[in-house]
């Protein structure tokens, strides 16, 4: 019976919990081997190396050590440093995952070396063209072999851009996987007492979108709005690097009760999410997240590539001026109750699996 080698590619912090359910099932596996590749795009304690440890996730085979630079720089680099790993490793696949300059990078050199590529979270789409990631997820798609979808709307958005069915896989979301399988770990955090939160309601905001922090008129407008908020409902506000590096380099007044704390953990950050009562986000995975705790999301943009929240979970789009917001929030004092999306029920590491599988023509385990 074939045996088969897969890289895994891992590059940022969002990347982490969709690996970890599939690089254990694969490590699991006794017909494949798995390699563990991290670009290194992320690559601090707090951004990278606490999620490796909390996720389980095995000591990276290779680290390419990118580190940041603008899109072109980061992205070529990657390219640079990850095809001699290609060469040496030689496998017969690559599996990337989500819409972040590694996932394209990387898919990139593996279909010029001519071997399988495999997208998991494919066909997620915000038709907005400013956003990088959109552009990643464009690249990515129209360059794999197998796409492996979260939700229905991927299905459809690749269908309309003429990627034959034949090649789409409807898996479910991996990153829904990993806070099942944490969550109750999640629970034992102290992560409130940490913060001095005590018996009272309180809600979670994280901001990293480049159009949302990169223009200081437009990152202040958002952060009144959610001063104004903060009056009846204090907000704690775990601060991207990125977004460290714009409050520090501008002049920002934060009103009303916004807590500033430094990124969390995993285990740390999903306990503070499960116990809010309302979440402020430009995050991609906070949305999903947010709509199977069943806990109100607020996401500040005008779009989503995750209609599935918004159609059938708990999140609304707040857009991004301090009128829209202010508004949503006014509107959401009734409480829509979710219902949790098809196929996020923990088992998307074996669908994925499954795909795998079959496509290569290896057996099954046991
Ligand atoms: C990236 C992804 C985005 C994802 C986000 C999650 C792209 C295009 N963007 O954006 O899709 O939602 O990650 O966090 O791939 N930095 C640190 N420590 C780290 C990592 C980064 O201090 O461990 C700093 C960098 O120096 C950089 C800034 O944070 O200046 C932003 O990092 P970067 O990789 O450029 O993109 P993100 O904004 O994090």
């Amino acid at each position: 019976m074939p045996t088969i080698k897969l890289i895994l590619v891992a590059g940022a912090r969002p990347n982490f919990m969709k690996l970890a359910p599939i690089m254990k099932a694969l490590r699991g596996h006794r017909n494949v081997t798995a390699v563990l590749v991290h670009t290194g795009q992320h690559y601090d304690e707090k951004m990278s190396g606490q999620f490796f440890r909390e996720l389980d996730l095995p000591v990276p085979d290779h680290n390419l050590e990118v580190g940041s630079g603008s899109h072109a720089q980061q992205t070529a680099e990657i390219m640079k440093r990850f095809e001699p790993v290609m060469l040496a490793e030689n496998p017969d696949g690559v599996v990337v995952v989500g819409d972040v300059n590694s996932t394209m990078a990387c898919a990139l050199v593996a279909t010029k070396l001519q071997r399988t590529v495999v997208h998991v979270e494919a066909g997620l789409r915000s038709f907005d063209r400013s956003m990088p990631e959109e552009i990643n997820r464009l690249v990515t798609d129209a360059i794999s072999d197998l796409l492996l979808t979260s939700e229905q709307s991927g299905r459809r958005n690749l269908l309309a851009e003429g990627i034959s069915e034949d090649r789409i896989h409807f898996v479910g979301n991996l990153m829904i996987d990993s806070l099942r399988q944490h969550l109750e770990q999640a629970q034992r955090s102290q992560i409130l007492s940490t913060l001095g939160i005590g018996d009272g309601k309180f809600g979670v905001l994280t901001l990293h979108r480049p159009a949302n922090v990169d223009d200081e008129q437009h990152f202040s407008e958002l952060l009144s709005a959610l001063g104004k908020i903060s009056e009846t409902l204090p907000i704690y506000f775990p601060v991207h690097p990125r977004t460290k590096m714009r409050l520090e380099s501008g002049v920002y007044r934060l009103n009303g009760h916004i807590h500033l704390v430094e990124p969390l953990g995993y285990l740390d950050f999903l306990c503070l999410m499960s116990r809010s009562s309302a979440i402020f986000t430009d995050s991609g995975g906070i949305q999903e997240e947010s709509t199977v705790l069943g806990v109100p999301c607020f996401t500040l943009r005008n779009n989503t590539e995750r209609p599935a929240t918004v159609e059938e979970g708990t999140n609304i789009l707040a857009g991004t001026s301090a009128k829209s917001i202010l508004a949503a929030w006014e509107a959401s004092q009734q409480h829509r109750e979710g219902r949790i999306p098809e196929y996020w029920d923990g088992h998307a590491a074996a669908r994925c699996v499954d795909v795998l599988r079959k496509h290569f023509g290896i057996a099954r385990n046991g």
